[in-house]
């Protein structure tokens, strides 16, 4: 049976290494530069675990500035076979609740200045150029973890979101945020997009726990701010944690090998 190591990607609120029993922080650079945070590496119950605080260690790294191909190219080089990502993010639906916990399925991607392949076909970059499918951007079977073990933990949960990746910083304007309910959409982020397309690339299987915090600004009279993304977070963040525990044990008991070897067969034959 294959290795397999579990990458954490930590979204706001949600990049606690005291998640990790056993841990230490190690500083790596890649091809790309420095990734996020040092990474913290460590292991629950028997399975390798290494977190990357997405925004830095004290959220001073804004969604464009993030180094997503120094993120993948970490965890990708340290041999994580696997990568859970956890997202705040607003609603653009009644039903998507305050504190909700969705397993993302489907992307719209509205941003426009970040590096999103390793293959762009420069010098130092992957040779080639790679097309990678985008169908189910997230992995089917990684997911359904997430799903079980979101159930397992009795919290409210959408097996699927179609998450609207926006540039930001800033956040939508009222007509943005109804035009992309219109679009489809069920949930606005900042950070999915390139993260899950580049792991894609590496033949890493990728899922995202995302969490509600705010309905965004289509509802008339309201809008989404800092300070209630924060205290949502800081509220929930417990929730978000227990799910990845569960999640990281359901993980370390299956054979990943066919979906390791599929992984890495589809990124193989998206090079041209
Ligand atoms: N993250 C949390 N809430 C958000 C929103 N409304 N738009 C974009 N990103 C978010």
């Amino acid at each position: 049976m294959s290795k397999v190591k579990v990458g954490i990607i930590g979204g706001t609120g949600l990049d606690d290494p005291q998640l990790l029993l056993s841990k230490t922080e190690i500083d790596v650079d890649t091809p790309y530069g420095k990734p996020s945070s040092l990474l913290t590496v460590g292991e629950l119950n028997g399975v390798p675990v290494v977190l990357i605080s997405r925004h830095g260690k004290n959220h001073s790294i804004a969604p464009s500035q993030i180094n997503y191909r120094a993120n993948i190219w970490a965890l990708k080089e340290i041999g994580c076979t696997h990568i859970l990502a956890t997202n705040a993010c607003g609603s653009l639906k009644e039903n998507y609740k305050i504190g909700d916990l969705i397993i993302l399925d489907q992307f719209i991607d509205r941003t426009f200045k970040r590096e999103n392949t390793f293959y762009s076909g420069l010098p130092n970059d992957l040779p080639g150029v790679q097309h990678i499918p985008m169908g189910e951007p997230f992995c089917e079977y990684t997911r359904n973890v997430l799903i079980e073990a979101t159930k397992t933990c009795g919290f409210d949960m959408h097996e699927r979101g179609n998450i609207v990746i926006i540039e930001g910083p800033r956040f939508s304007t009222r007509a943005e945020s109804k035009m992309f309910q219109l679009w489809g959409g069920d949930l606005v982020g900042m950070t999915t997009v390139p993260e899950v397309c580049l792991a894609k690339e590496v033949g890493i299987s990728y899922s995202s726990i995302a969490m509600v915090t705010d309905y965004d600004a289509w509802r008339d009279g309201d809008h989404v701010t800092v300070e209630q993304v924060a205290k949502v977070m800081h509220e929930n963040a417990e929730k978000a944690k227990n799910v990845l525990l569960t999640a990281i044990t359901l993980i370390g008991k299956q054979n990943w090998d066919e979906v390791i070897e599929k992984n890495n067969l589809c990124s193989r034959m998206a090079v041209m």
